[in-house]
């Protein structure tokens, strides 16, 4: 399963997804897959929200879920829009994050979730890494597989999909120790940004700067390194702190903490950033062999979080080469 939701389903990005031919389009917001139009199957990760079914139900095939009070609710709009709709159940297999954690509670779910006419269950997935960092390891990935075969014989039903999870384990599949009978994984991350997320070492043959962030300067000019004044709290609440390096050449970038977290950004010129306020964003210059102007471009490298949030703010153009 291909995942949008770093980049917000933004459509251009979508089109490749779509030509490459992926399984399956997953998103996370039940918003981002209402403006996906395709014939490949679209999957909602984040569990529903019930305030939401109606809408989960109409703009995706398959959503991951581990509330029956949901897969009920969900039930009851596919029947009223003439569906099936399909659940992948959600175990926790110990990241403690989303799923269901007791044995007999997923029997229980399975066993109600199979009595529902407009429900399919096509399949069983687990989540790892994301909250409790837990490494999807061969033998945690062993213990959906035996949920598999137990639900399968217990039931006498064959599920389509099991979902070993993320980016994180992308090593797994690699080293091809990934165990049989896991057939699906959900991969933003590894997409995006070339790399697997249990250690975060990056792939061979992925390129690094899919995406780059390029701010303008609009301001420049040689100014102390610490401030003149009584010093209180700054635009955030809190008391800033500076080192005296003396004079420095800085400049200002039309770009702030409104649209990404400067912690966030890895700058490609050699430059230092000093800190950033609700649209500013203040970096030192002194050290760069560059000339530059008011008007230039710095381009910055970017993490998984400056991606997400940099996407997400209306104030960011989005360019494409
Ligand atoms: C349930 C679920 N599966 C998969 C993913 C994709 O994770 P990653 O970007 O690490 O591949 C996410 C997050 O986007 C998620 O919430």
């Amino acid at each position: 399963m291909a995942v949008s939701k770093v980049f917000c389903a933004d459509l251009e990005l979508m089109n490749i997804m779509i030509e490459e031919e992926v399984d399956y389009l997953a998103d996370s917001r039940i918003e981002n897959l209402k403006g996906i139009s395709s014939d490949i199957p679209k999957v909602l990760l984040r569990l529903p929200s019930i305030s939401f079914a109606e809408d989960v139900v109409r703009h995706s095939d398959i959503s991951l879920n581990s509330e029956i009070e949901t897969i009920r609710v969900l039930n009851k709009y596919a029947k009223e829009q003439n569906k099936i709709h399909g659940v992948i159940l959600m175990i926790d297999l110990g990241d403690l994050r989303e799923g269901i954690f007791r044995k007999d509670e997923v029997f229980e779910t399975i066993e109600h979730v199979t009595k529902l006419n407009h429900i399919k269950l096509s399949g069983i997935g687990t989540n790892l890494t994301c909250y409790g960092g837990v490494i999807p390891t061969h033998d945690k990935l062993v213990e959906l597989v035996d949920f598999k075969t137990e639900i399968e014989q217990k039931f006498n039903l064959k599920l389509d999909i099991i979902s070993g999870g993320n980016s994180s384990d992308l090593e797994l599949v690699i080293e091809d120790r990934i165990p049989f009978g896991i057939n699906n994984i959900r991969l933003g991350e590894g997409i995006v940004l070339g790399r697997e997320t249990a250690y975060g070492t990056y792939l061979e043959n992925m390129y690094l700067d899919v995406f780059t962030l390029e701010a303008e300067i609009i301001e420049l000019k040689e100014k102390p390194s610490v401030p003149i004044g009584e010093i209180g709290m700054n635009a955030f609440g809190k008391i800033p702190t500076f080192i005296d390096k003396g004079t420095r050449l800085r400049a200002i970038l039309a770009i702030g903490k409104q649209d990404v977290d400067h912690g966030e950004l890895i700058p490609i010129d050699l430059i230092q950033i000093l800190g950033s306020s609700s649209d500013h964003l203040i970096v030192d210059v002194s050290e760069s062999n560059k000339l530059f102007e008011v008007g230039d471009i710095l381009k910055f490298r970017l993490t998984y979080g400056s991606i997400l949030s940099l996407m997400t703010s209306k104030y960011v153009g989005k360019h494409y080469e």
